[in-house]
């Protein structure tokens, strides 16, 4: 039985939403063991423990959510050198970007010798106004689909050894 771990952090909701659609996904493979883990619960015995990850954060002021900075912070040494290879990819909420939480995160998986199983799911909730971007989020039903299959996508490469 393989683990997939995921370890996340939102703050209104958004990547929970993306998230909850990527473990959707991923219990479709029955021969994958789904652990979701708030980014402040995660350890680096989690990450040693896992066979594959997901990270998913909002991008917070051009940047991965400081709670997501804090559990790489914490567990990159711990792991470092101990998971080369694994799989993994990246769920980034953002109101009009991303792609700088998804250059970061990509950085410290290069460091760990991850393999990048897909490209960045970006997805953009177009919240511009201070009321707007502090609201609670509502994922589109494509967005939360290819969140869906993106968990489908890596659980079913990890039960069949692909990655
Ligand atoms: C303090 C703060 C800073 C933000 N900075 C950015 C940013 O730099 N780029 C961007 O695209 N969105 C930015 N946003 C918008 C969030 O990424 C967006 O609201 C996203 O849906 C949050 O995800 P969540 O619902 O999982 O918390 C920011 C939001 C907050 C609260």
């Amino acid at each position: 039985m393989k683990t997939l771990l995921i370890v996340f952090h939102s703050l209104t909701g958004g990547t929970r939403q993306m998230v909850e659609a990527a473990v959707a996904g991923a219990l479709t493979e029955p021969a994958v063991r789904v652990r979701l883990l708030p980014a402040g619960d995660a350890t680096g015995d989690d990450v040693l423990a896992a066979d594959g990850y997901i990270f998913a954060t909002p991008e917070n002021l051009a940047s991965m959510a400081g709670r997501m900075k804090d559990f790489f912070d914490r567990t990159y040494y711990p792991a470092l050198e101990r998971i080369n290879g694994r799989p993994y990819a990246m769920l980034i909420c953002a109101g009009s970007d991303g792609e700088n939480a998804a250059r970061q995160i990509a950085r410290i998986a290069t460091g760990w010798r991850l393999r990048a199983v897909a490209d960045p799911l970006i997805v953009c909730t177009r919240a511009q106004t201070p009321e707007a971007i502090l609201a609670p989020k509502a994922i589109a039903r494509d967005d939360l689909a290819r969140c869906e299959e993106l968990g489908a996508a890596l659980a079913a490469g990890m039960a069949a050894g692909i990655f």
